[in-house]
């Protein structure tokens, strides 16, 4: 449970709020590259950390991310012209290079070096992989903090998958999912007996043993938890899960030491949340096997979208959502199986889809006041703390949080693994979940 103050500092993501100060710290995943594939693209509307903001492609192919509002007299960049290396607000005609710089005035006169005073809010932005980086804070290059080491976005693209979709709920409420590993038994396999799947397998052991122990601590940029529960007579099947400041998980799908991943909960609003998923395999058909797939992005089928709209929450918005109860069906959920790879308990179809239902459900910002916690929400707990006391650091001491300097404190895996019973877990694991190792 948490406090109801505790909880707004949890949950609050805008400028000037403590965790949305601390969100400004890190390098976050903005869109995609092939969101704005060519040069003097069209504008396009970007909330991010409860900001307005525009992004575009200049002429020469350099990234901008502007405030939305124009330095003028405040009217929508979103409507301008991208136009030789620059947007031109359509009002009166000022224009922004894709640093902020005000780089022509055509409606005062030619003396005038007004145009030399004015910027317009603008953030830094890079590529790399695929995923348009931004960084929201204070810093100013050559300042800026690296890029966090994340592996799955630095290995051969080719061998990269990305992809995202909107949540309608506050960042931390859809994160709490991914490192909550005991719903795994219930919201996902709970359809399955433990005879109908493959003996000595993750999924035969999730399902024999639904109440899983757990080691919880703090890591440089985070958390991380190791739950185990029986295997054989004389094993454990531990799963290790990361929390990466400030809004990164990585989950235990696939086997540790070979598994390559990161999500990203970056928050749109404190309501929405943009998710991401980078995935990569050596193995390039693995990418496309389907339980790989189902694995990876919780449907066999990929994701099912609306088409994106040009508004400021009209991208990557799944297809089923709470207007339809994301598709559930009664039937499938009394039989407990469909026709995809595992059996349904809930009678929405694929992993996504049945966490996307079930965090959305708990409203845009969960009240945590209202909640009762048990022993397995203990890398819940901690990783609110873990928050939290970086915010109060923050704010109260000025104190860069975890990892915001430290790229390669990124450079971990999670995954699952089977460990003698006596083993040492953290030894044992030291090098499997070390990343650029394979
Ligand atoms: S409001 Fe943008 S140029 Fe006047
Ligand atoms: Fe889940």
């Amino acid at each position: 449970m948490l406090s109801q103050s505790d909880n707004e500092m949890l949950c609050g993501v805008g400028p000037g709020t403590a965790m949305g100060d601390v969100m400004r710290q890190y390098w976050i995943p903005a869109f995609l590259s092939k969101e704005l594939p060519n040069h003097d693209s069209d504008p396009m509307r970007l909330r991010l950390l409860g900001e307005d903001l525009i992004a575009f492609r200049d002429t020469g192919g350099r990234l901008g991310l502007l405030a939305n509002s124009c330095a003028h007299r405040g009217a929508s960049l979103f409507y301008g012209r991208n136009e030789d290396n620059g947007l031109r607000c359509v009002y009166h005609g000022w224009k922004y290079d894709v640093t902020g710089q005000c780089v022509d005035m055509p409606n005062e006169p030619d003396e005038s070096n007004f145009k030399n005073k004015i910027r317009q809010k603008a953030y830094a932005i890079q590529e790399r992989n695929g995923i348009v980086w931004a960084y929201l804070g204070p810093r100013q290059a050559p300042d800026l903090p690296g890029l966090p080491d994340l592996e799955s976005n630095m290995v051969d693209p080719e061998a990269t998958e990305i992809w995202t979709a909107m949540r309608n709920c506050n960042y931390m409420q859809a994160l709490e999912g991914d490192i909550d590993t005991s719903h795994l038994g219930f919201l996902h396999l709970g359809a399955i007996r433990p005879d109908e799947a493959p003996p000595k397998s993750f999924n035969y052991y999730t399902v024999s043993d639904k109440k899983p122990r757990y080691h919880v601590m703090d890591t440089d940029a985070g958390t991380m938890y190791a739950a185990y529960r029986p295997a054989e007579e004389d094993t454990y099947y531990y799963r290790f899960a990361q929390f990466l400041m400030p809004c990164f998980t990585m989950i235990p799908t696939n086997s540790l030491g070979t598994q390559i991943i990161f999500r990203a909960w970056v928050p749109l609003d404190d309501n929405h949340t943009m998710f991401w998923a980078v995935s990569a395999s050596t193995n390039r058909a693995e990418l496309k096997n389907p339980s790989f797939r189902e694995a990876f992005a919780g449907t066999s089928r990929g994701p099912v979208y609306l088409e994106n709209t040009s508004g400021w929450l009209g991208r990557w918005r799944l297809a089923n959502d709470a207007t339809n109860d994301y598709g559930l069906d009664r039937d499938v959920q009394r039989a407990g199986k469909n026709s995809g790879i595992v059996g349904s308990y809930t009678g929405i179809d694929g992993i996504h889809l049945q966490d996307q239902a079930i965090t959305e459900s708990m409203g845009a910002v969960y009240q945590r006041n209202q909640e009762h916690l048990g022993t397995s929400d203990a890398m819940v707990i901690k990783t609110r703390k873990r928050l939290l006391s970086a915010a109060r650091a923050l704010r109260d001491y000025g104190t860069q949080p975890p990892g915001a300097d430290d790229p390669a404190a990124y450079r971990v895996r999670s995954g699952g693994t089977i460990l003698p019973r006596n083993a040492d877990w953290l030894e044992a694991t030291s090098t499997v979940r070390k990343a650029f190792t394979s």
